[in-house]
């Protein structure tokens, strides 16, 4: 066991909150429990999580009336269907106003949880604990929770801020590659968005990010999260700069939809869509042919995607990218890159350079 490395806070006034970064904090029973404001709590896990660390939360709450929910583990799952489970849970145990979720896992635990949180008897408190690396970055910050639907990723939701993130960096030796890499992504994703300087970083500590390095790792969640705070501090319900978390994501969400949910990572997905928005950048004149390159190799090195599906047509992307939630007034957004390090929301986009983008991610 060693001490909190790191305490970051989301400035959102009475509803701000701290980060905790360090490793081996699962087993610093006070930072959780300090926490807790009544005497129920319902840990939300899933069958994977479960026997790698639950039984380390569950120790924590020794006292409490503390349960646990262990669902089916998959994208598949974040469903209506799903987040009723947690309802009935409740329900069935009598949990009253003053009860306490946690989300124990990954994206897809720490959205449905969250939206559970955020709908109970109106809204109970909530803790955050992600255990994969694209969740100690992005989702479980920030307060977007929710579930997706047959017609689009994550269309039900709500903004719903945690009490605590707590990120023990342990966690992440037993997440799969395929996952780190996902993860990674959304690191990469930062620097592309507002911090050069960091993406540079990233080119030079790649090697140690993808073995687990601690010092790398501390620090590239440290990074991630404080940019990730700071904007969210700046536009928490995403009137604005918020939007910028999003480069990539239209362009991969439409593939996860298209390609089912679960089949290709989130994570994965962003990466292809990155790549798509420095491809369009660069058609626009904005991001040079060498930013283009280093992106992609950072990306390749990452293990991740630089090309959609092979068969995903141009209207496959059309379609789904029509229901974006960024679209306003019929218009589609996106998030392109200036230059490497300087994104902005853009919907002044020539309909033939998308067109080009698009065909040039796609085979058929
Ligand atoms: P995930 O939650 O599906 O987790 C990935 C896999 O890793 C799962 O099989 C999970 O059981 C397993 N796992 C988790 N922690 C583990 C560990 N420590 N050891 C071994 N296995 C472990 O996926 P994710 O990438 O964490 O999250 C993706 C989801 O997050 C998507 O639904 C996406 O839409 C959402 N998301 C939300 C936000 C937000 O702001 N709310 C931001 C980005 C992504
Ligand atoms: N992952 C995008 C956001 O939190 O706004």
């Amino acid at each position: 066991m060693t001490d909190v490395t790191t305490t970051l806070h989301v400035d959102l006034g009475e509803r701000s909150y701290p980060i905790y970064i360090g490793a081996g904090l699962l087993a610093q029973q006070s930072l959780l429990r300090q926490h807790i404001q009544g005497q129920q709590v319902l840990v939300v896990t899933n069958a994977t999580i479960a026997p790698l660390y639950l039984s380390q939360v569950m120790d924590s709450l020794h006292g409490l009336q503390a349960e646990s929910l262990v669902l089916p583990d998959g994208e598949a799952y974040k469903t209506l269907d799903t987040v009723n489970l947690i309802f009935d849970q409740l329900l069935a145990s009598r949990h009253n106003r003053t009860t306490t979720l946690i989300a124990l896992g990954g994206g897809v635990i720490g959205d449905m949880t969250g939206f559970a949180a955020a709908s109970y008897q109106r809204g109970v408190n909530f803790i955050q604990i992600p255990t994969t690396l694209l969740s100690q970055v992005d989702s479980s910050v920030g307060g977007k929770t929710g579930v997706n639907h047959s017609l689009g990723k994550n269309m039900i939701g709500a903004f719903y801020q945690p009490q605590c993130v707590l990120i023990d960096t342990d966690s992440l030796t037993t997440l799969p590659q395929r996952e780190l890499s996902a993860g990674l992504a959304e690191v990469i994703k930062y620097g592309l968005l507002g911090d050069a300087d960091f993406f540079t970083w990233q080119e030079q500590n790649i090697d140690q990010l993808l073995v687990l390095q601690q010092e790398q790792l501390a620090y590239a969640i440290y990074r991630s999260c404080q940019m990730k705070a700071d904007i969210v501090a700046a536009d928490e319900r995403e009137k604005g700069c918020r939007a910028l978390l999003n480069l990539g994501h239209t362009f991969g969400h439409a593939i996860e939809t298209q390609q089912g949910y679960g089949n290709w990572l989130h994570g994965e997905a962003v990466a292809a869509g990155m790549v798509m928005a420095a491809d369009l950048s660069w058609r626009l004149g904005w991001l040079d042919k060498s930013s283009v390159g280093r992106i992609v190799d950072l990306l390749r090195q990452a293990k991740l995607p630089v090309e959609a599906p092979e068969d995903m047509t141009e209207d496959d992307f059309m379609t789904h990218m029509a229901v974006d939630k960024k679209i306003t007034d019929g218009r589609l957004r996106l998030v392109l890159m200036q230059h490497l390090g300087d994104a902005l929301v853009t919907s002044d986009i020539a309909a033939p350079l998308l067109q080009q983008t698009l065909q040039a991610h796609r085979v058929n």
